[in-house]
């Protein structure tokens, strides 16, 4: 019998590489809150995103030693009032798509923190760690400390069904990994290091499953779990955010430019 294109996978809505009507291994165009209603219920092993924030990113992009002409625009933000709402909306979408096995890796600012931690809890998932990942270009403070830490929140769907591939001896929770400066080249202003996707790729999913992403952003999540083996789904509401993710992907595994 010829396998669905998903491969191991294996899910009831998941044949022929499709996740209801959305082809299994596409980005699409459009707001995450609408399009994750049409994912079927329990397809997904992974959801790793970097939502937007709650803050006036705006002014903060500024700081971040970048010239303005080269940083895509028209990032998506949410009003402070509504971040938990926001929040609880995306995160039960997440939790009924993920399989009983599968696990959410959400990354937060620690301004909004609280709210995604208490959207966790009121979604029904279960949190298991809460990882930082220090990075270096924090953005330099006069009468404060200098932010070089991000917060992720590993949390599963069911405690006593996820699955964790413990791929070190002793993986502590606290990951120093660096930030990819791309010298020259257009960016979007928040991109992931690949390294930090690899990672939680590597602990919780296997080749062939499925990962889904609903805030692509320049979409780092996709290029990587393609790049190992992983099926992909994801979401991006800004058109040349959506565009310049479509281009990575485009590019042969390992081709591209840095
Ligand atoms: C923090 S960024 C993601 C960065 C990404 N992890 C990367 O490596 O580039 C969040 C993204 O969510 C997008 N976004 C905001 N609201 C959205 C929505 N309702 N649906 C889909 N995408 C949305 C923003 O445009 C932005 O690109």
């Amino acid at each position: 019998m010829r396998r669905p294109a998903a491969g191991n996978t294996g899910g009831l809505h998941l044949v022929h590489g499709r996740a209801g009507r959305f082809p299994v291994d596409g980005i699409f165009l459009g707001d995450a809150r609408e399009l994750l209603r049409e994912i079927p219920d329990g397809i997904v092993d992974l959801v790793v995103t970097d939502p937007p924030f709650a803050i006036e990113f705006r002014a903060a992009r500024t700081n971040y030693h970048r010239t303005g002409s080269r940083v895509l625009e028209g990032y998506r933000e949410i009003p402070p009032e509504d971040y938990l709402e926001f929040c609880r909306d995306w995160m039960e979408q997440a939790f009924r798509v993920l399989r009983s096995t599968g696990s959410l890796y959400v990354f937060s600012g620690w301004n909004r923190l609280r709210d995604v931690l208490q959207a966790l809890d009121d979604t029904g998932f279960t949190t298991i760690n809460h990882l930082i990942w220090k990075y270096q270009f924090g953005v330099f403070t006069r009468k404060k400390y200098v932010t070089s830490h991000y917060h992720i929140l590993f949390a599963v769907k069911d405690p006593k069904q996820y699955r964790f591939h413990k791929a070190e001896h002793y993986p502590e929770d606290v990951w120093v990994i660096n930030r990819e400066y791309w010298t020259g080249k257009v960016k979007t202003p928040t991109k992931l290091p690949r390294k930090l996707v690899e990672r939680i790729l590597t602990f919780s999913s296997r080749p062939g499953e499925l990962v889904l992403d609903p805030f692509l952003g320049s979409g780092t999540v996709p290029v990587v779990a393609r790049d190992m083996g992983r099926h992909y789904l994801g979401f991006e509401i800004v058109p040349d955010y959506f565009e310049f993710a479509k281009r990575r992907l485009e590019q042969p595994p390992g081709r591209e430019e840095k």
